[in-house]
């Protein structure tokens, strides 16, 4: 047992945690990337496929009204998980990128204006930037940054200068990816709507450790990724208000988003089909469902509180290495320990950590204005899961260890 939660049967349900890596047992640090899956999940690809594989929402033979009744199923599953008011406001989509890239495209193509403003932080991942761009160039708007001190905390007083009365839209990510912060999009949703300005929440790495609930954050927009929380890679889970989605134009078109087509022209679905154009990742986003489940069968807060312990511990032993600095090294973080070693480029601790079965994430991870402002070519980066352990850090350190006797 390590705290609340008996972490070896949690180990024991995933199958992956077993495997060694280059002759030593596998420690995998790389959950921010991805994390593994457990049985359940694996279950569910392979119960569709196996027993009632068919495509939805066409058919009326049975295999049809089973996959789609398990489709609809994870829908309602995920309402409940972010508290939606309704699954009329669930999207299924490939991950947190389409999400983002659905709401840039259709909503912003309908409502920006030239010279209008976009906000976004330093803090931002690739994917809550570009889309933002490519839409900006194309409607003439302009985007906004909100600064970061040195430690990579988000300036809320230089947010609050940003906004003005051309601000239509706050795009901000809820934890940082590279750093494990979490900001404070509570006050930043305030602040926007105040100013009459939407808010979208990039959800990637915070749904998995922290309780979301859509409605009493009020984000106009939540997007979100099953891989990242135990779920398949391919499916995420774009949130918005319901009276937004209706007033936007599709996404993509095809089947399933239109109510009827001739040449004179087409009228579309209502939501969400609106916003899934053809036939979907049904497999995948069946087996969300589980992954959903096992969450909540084990319970946010005590997922987190053992995820917390394991950054405390893992900060405290790291901050003993010679040479060593993390990255972001403030109160307010979940699951990630990002660090950098003096004289030593990151990339080359990655590969000597995965020769001792060690896996972290090295490099820029999708954050490159990010590291320009901190000056650093990139980070290592340790990132946690319920399923890691103590000794886990213990295989950590003792890696780095290993590692920085050799490189320096
Ligand atoms: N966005 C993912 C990460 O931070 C891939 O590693």
């Amino acid at each position: 047992m390590e705290g609340r939660l008996d972490i070896e049967a949690v180990r024991g349900q995933f199958p992956i945690l077993g495997r060694s890596v280059k002759g030593r047992a596998l420690v995998y640090l790389d959950n921010a990337a991805t994390t593994q899956k457990p049985q359940s999940v694996i279950d569910a690809i392979t119960g569709y496929y196996a027993g009632y594989n068919a495509n939805i929402h066409r058919g009326i033979h049975t295999l049809a009204e089973e996959a789609t009744a398990a489709f609809e199923t994870t829908r309602e599953t995920a309402r409940a998980f972010i508290n939606a008011a309704s699954t009329d406001e669930i999207i299924f989509t490939r991950g947190t990128t389409e999400g983002i890239n659905l709401v840039a495209s259709s909503w912003g193509r309908a409502n920006l204006q030239p010279g209008d403003e976009i906000i976004l932080s330093t803090l931002e991942h690739h994917s809550n930037i570009v889309p933002w761009q490519m839409i900006a160039a194309e409607k003439g708007a302009v985007i906004k940054v909100v600064p970061i001190d040195d430690n990579g905390v988000f300036q809320f007083d230089a947010f609050e200068k940003l906004l003005s009365g051309r601000t239509r839209i706050v795009s901000i990510v809820h934890v940082s990816n590279a750093l494990g912060l979490i900001h404070p999009v509570e006050a930043v949703i305030r602040a926007a709507h105040a100013k009459g300005a939407l808010v979208l929440v990039d959800g990637a790495q915070s749904t998995v450790h922290l309780d979301i609930d859509v409605q009493s954050l009020d984000c106009d927009f939540f997007a979100c990724s099953a891989h990242k929380c135990y779920g398949p890679t391919g499916v995420g889970i774009l949130y918005g208000k319901r009276s937004l989605l209706e007033d936007m134009p599709p996404y993509q078109g095809g089947g399933e988003m239109i109510r009827e087509v001739s040449f004179r022209g087409t009228t579309y679905n209502d939501l969400p089909y609106k916003f899934e154009a053809g036939t979907p990742n049904i497999a995948d986003v069946v087996a969300t469902r589980a992954a959903l489940d096992f969450m909540t069968g084990l319970g946010k807060s005590a997922m987190r509180a053992h995820e917390d312990k394991l950054v405390s511990y893992a900060s405290d032993r790291m901050r003993e290495i010679p040479g060593l600095r993390i990255i972001g090294d403030v109160p307010g973080k979940v699951s990630v320990v990002s660090f950098v070693i003096e004289g030593i480029h990151p990339q080359d601790i990655g590969i000597l950590l995965d020769n001792q079965g060690v896996a972290i994430r090295t490099g820029h991870h999708c954050t490159q204005p990010l590291m320009e402002r901190l000056g650093l070519p990139g980070t290592n980066r340790a990132s946690f899961a319920v399923y890691n352990t103590r000794g886990e850090v213990d295989a950590l350190v003792t890696a780095l260890e290993k590692a920085r006797k050799m490189l320096s």
